[in-house]
């Protein structure tokens, strides 16, 4: 399976929303329409996956100081396929493009995404204590693009 990446739009909300609470993981924050329209204004770009048809995952990357990628979700039906990992691609070309060096990511720590953010040569540069208020830790993660 080729999963196609697409440039999404504000018209996409609804479909960003959907993905995120069907990649099967449970969430520090979930996204409401105000912090994605929020987001948008501010000029976050969001990638969609669809392979066949209908949208299977999405990503977003902030590159208004430094580009760090933001969201990135799988429905958990198509996961080990690949697909986070195309999407994770487009955010980096797109961080390269807007003439960034590099691409950061901020993961809880101790979790399998840390495990993807290796596969995809990231490497650990810091490491943030209770990162969300609730004891929970993040690590952060840099590519050199
Ligand atoms: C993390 C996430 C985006 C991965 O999406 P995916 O499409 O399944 O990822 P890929 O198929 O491209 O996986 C690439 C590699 O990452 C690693 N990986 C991915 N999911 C993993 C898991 N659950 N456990 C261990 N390793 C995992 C593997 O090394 C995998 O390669 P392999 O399948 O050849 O072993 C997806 O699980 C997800 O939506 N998670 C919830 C949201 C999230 O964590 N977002 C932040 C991501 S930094």
């Amino acid at each position: 399976m080729k999963p196609m990446i697409h440039q999404g739009t504000i018209n996409d909300i609804s479909t960003y929303i959907a993905l995120q609470r069907r990649d099967g993981f449970s969430h520090q924050y979930y996204l409401t329409p105000e912090r994605l329209k929020r987001l948008i204004d501010r000029g976050e770009l969001f990638f969609l996956a669809i392979p066949e048809g209908a949208p299977v995952g999405f990503a977003s990357v902030d590159c208004e100081i430094r580009s760090q990628a933001h969201f990135l979700s799988v429905d958990k039906k198509y996961a080990r396929r690949g697909i986070g990992s195309m999407l994770m691609k487009a955010l980096m070309n797109e961080a390269k493009k807007q003439g960034h060096t590099r691409l950061c990511s901020h993961v809880e720590a101790s979790s399998t995404k840390e495990v993807f953010l290796q596969k995809q040569g990231f490497i650990q540069v810091g490491y943030y204590k209770n990162r969300y208020g609730n004891g929970v830790d993040a690590s952060i993660w840099e590519i050199a693009l």
